[in-house]
């Protein structure tokens, strides 16, 4: 007798007709022809159809009536060529299918609530809470499939540049990265906690002074910050770092890693990828991470706005504020009055105190702020913003942070609803030259990145730029990463500017400034989130799409409803009294 091969549902083909093959796997459908039951057998490769007819073997073709959904099943049969008319052009292996011979039903399965065999809308809550169900299907398995590809190509491109993985604390100390830590209480020491690290940084410094030279990892990070379609409480970091290596070494080493991994997707890196200074990408786009697939400048009217007679626009400008203005090409009929109240209510969540419009028209300008304008001023709006008949130009004048802010969304909003891009297009660009400091709401200078980023220029003032760069894809960062500062002189400088003392330095980061004294190598890296790039690369539209066991948007895990109470000897051990006391 021929020994039956061991082989995957998918990977069977035309090549394999007549062989005995073993498949094991789930019952994905299963359908009752009178005479023949059809089995879609399902592993992780992929479907092959199973025949089991009464004809060839009664009791086979008995037992196979018992197989429901989900079943796990080992099997063997022999693979036949389907005739043309039953041919499925839809299905890789629909040229052939297996006629059953044995039959073994491994496990039983309660009826699903989630139908894995097809994708039918399912109520989010049900697919988390059920997530190993909802794995099974299709779309989430491509995602994970393309993400453990992905890693892979990450760790062959970095270990053949000469990079060694090394791993790093999850229980340590607060990282300063600028998010609320996750804390976990010691037991042993009550009353003291560790931090979950927001990303490896004081590590990876530490492995560079101690002579690793070229450091990654594929690290976990954990953040206590306010959730969205791109933030997870706890991601992945691609993270790097470099000893003697200047910013285009870095950047450059990471689009050899970029180049290998858009492939993947079927995707060419650019062999150029476009560079903006922070500056220009906060006053074009009213963003550092700018979405370039389209135009959809912010233009600054505000010289003009002052001299006009509209009221508000004059006082913004007077109270030190801004007019900037975008100009949506041949919108005339494309947007209506309704679409632009609902943009202003749009920019109203970010702030914007309204949004004013002007439609350019063969010899007529309709606009209600028109009036308030000379002629000549107008004509200069419209030369500035290139404008053309049919085109409609939107106003938002305020403080600099809520035009940038209001415009930069509106832009990307109106560009996805008049489908201005290629949703198909990847638009990759690096943000370089960021401030080193920003000021708060009470006027402090607090670090853009964190206190380690190098400056620049050694003024240490708020005009000051830092050796910092981040990689940004189709407007979102994928990735950031700096020089860092190695000498004494030059962090005190740093930490004098942003108010703090030797000994708040000593208490926070006294490890690694102490570290910093024993022979500190110029050094610098990166990290790209993991999960984004992804994302992205998938399509999807959330980072949950693409982390096998996500957090809903409170952060809890409906699967093992994490976080969970515990119980009142755990808290006694650690010297913790409950939180409803
Ligand atoms: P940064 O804080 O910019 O840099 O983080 C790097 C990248 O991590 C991703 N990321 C996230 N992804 C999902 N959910 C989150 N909550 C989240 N937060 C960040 C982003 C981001 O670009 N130590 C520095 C890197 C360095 O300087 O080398 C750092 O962590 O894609
Ligand atoms: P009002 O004088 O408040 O009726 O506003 C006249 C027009 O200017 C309306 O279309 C408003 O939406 C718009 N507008 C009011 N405030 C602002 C603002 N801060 N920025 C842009 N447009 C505004």
């Amino acid at each position: 007798m021929t020994e039956n091969i061991l082989r995957a549902c998918g990977s069977l083909s035309k090549k394999d007709i007549g062989q005995r093959v073993s498949l094991r796997g789930w019952v994905n459908r299963r359908r009752d022809h009178g005479g023949v039951i059809f089995v879609d057998l399902r592993d992780r490769s992929g479907l092959a159809q199973i025949t089991f007819s009464a004809e060839v073997d009664a009791a086979l073709h008995k037992l196979a009536d018992e197989l429901r959904s989900e079943y796990v099943v080992a099997l063997t049969g022999q693979v036949l060529a389907r005739s043309d008319e039953n041919i499925n052009p839809q299905m890789p292996t629909g040229e052939i299918e297996v006629e059953g011979k044995t039959l073994t039903i491994l496990n039983a399965a309660k009826t699903p609530p989630i139908s894995v065999c097809d994708e039918q809308a399912v109520d989010e809550s049900i697919k988390l809470r059920y997530r190993y169900l909802d794995l099974r299907r299709d779309s989430l398995k491509h995602n994970l499939i393309l993400r453990s590809q992905v890693t892979r190509v990450v760790r062959e491109y970095l270990y053949a540049q000469d990079f060694l993985e090394i791993e790093t604390p999850i229980l340590t100390k607060s990282t300063p990265e600028g998010a609320r830590d996750y804390l976990v209480p010691s037991r042993v020491k009550p009353g003291k906690f560790y931090a979950l690290p927001q990303s490896p940084q004081l590590f990876k410094q530490l492995l560079m002074v101690a002579g690793y030279e070229r450091y990654f990892q594929i690290a976990k990070c954990f953040r206590d910050e306010d959730l969205r379609a791109d933030r997870q409480p706890e991601f992945t970091q691609i993270d790097l770092e470099l000893s003697f290596a200047d910013e285009r070494e870095i950047r450059s080493l990471v689009d050899g890693l970029l180049a290998r991994i858009m492939p993947l997707v079927g995707q060419k890196y650019p062999d150029q990828v476009p560079e903006i200074t922070y500056a220009d990408a906060v006053n074009f786009y009213g963003s550092d991470a700018p979405d370039l697939r389209f135009d959809l400048r912010l233009i600054d009217i505000s010289d003009i706005a002052a001299r006009s007679e509209l009221k508000v626009f004059k006082e913004v400008v007077e109270r030190g504020g801004i007019v900037k203005a975008i100009n949506v090409k041949n919108a005339d009929g494309q947007l209506s009055r309704s679409a632009l109240d609902a943009y202003k209510d749009f920019v109203g969540k970010f702030g914007a105190k309204g949004l004013a419009w002007i439609t350019l028209r063969q010899n007529e300008i309709s606009s209600p702020i028109a009036k308030f304008f000379t002629k000549e001023q107008l004509d200069g709006i419209s030369q500035r913003l290139h404008g053309e008949v049919g085109d409609i130009l939107l106003f938002v004048a305020d403080t600099k942070k809520v035009v940038h802010d209001a415009l930069g969304k509106l832009r990307c909003a109106i560009a996805k609803d008049l489908k201005l891009y290629d949703p198909g297009e990847f638009k990759f660009c690096w943000v370089v030259k960021f401030p080193l400091f920003e000021k708060d709401s009470e006027g402090r200078l607090t670090s853009t990145h964190h206190p380690f980023t190098k400056p620049l220029d050694g003024n240490y003032d708020e005009n000051t730029l830092a050796a910092a760069y981040d990689i940004v894809l189709n407007g979102v960062e994928l990735g950031g990463g700096s020089l860092r500062i190695y000498q004494p002189e030059e962090q005190q400088k740093v930490f004098a500017a942003l108010g703090i003392d030797a000994a708040a330095a000593k208490e926070k980061f006294g490890f690694l400034l102490d570290a910093f004294q024993y022979g500190a190598p110029p050094h610098g890296g990166l990290a790209l989130g993991l999960d984004r790039l992804v994302m992205l690369l998938a399509r999807a539209e959330s980072i949950r799409e693409v982390i096998a066991f996500p957090k809903t948007k409170s952060a809890e895990c409906l699967l093992t409803e994490a976080p969970a109470a515990v119980a009142p000897e755990q808290l006694r051990e650690l010297g913790l009294r409950g939180a409803a006391q």
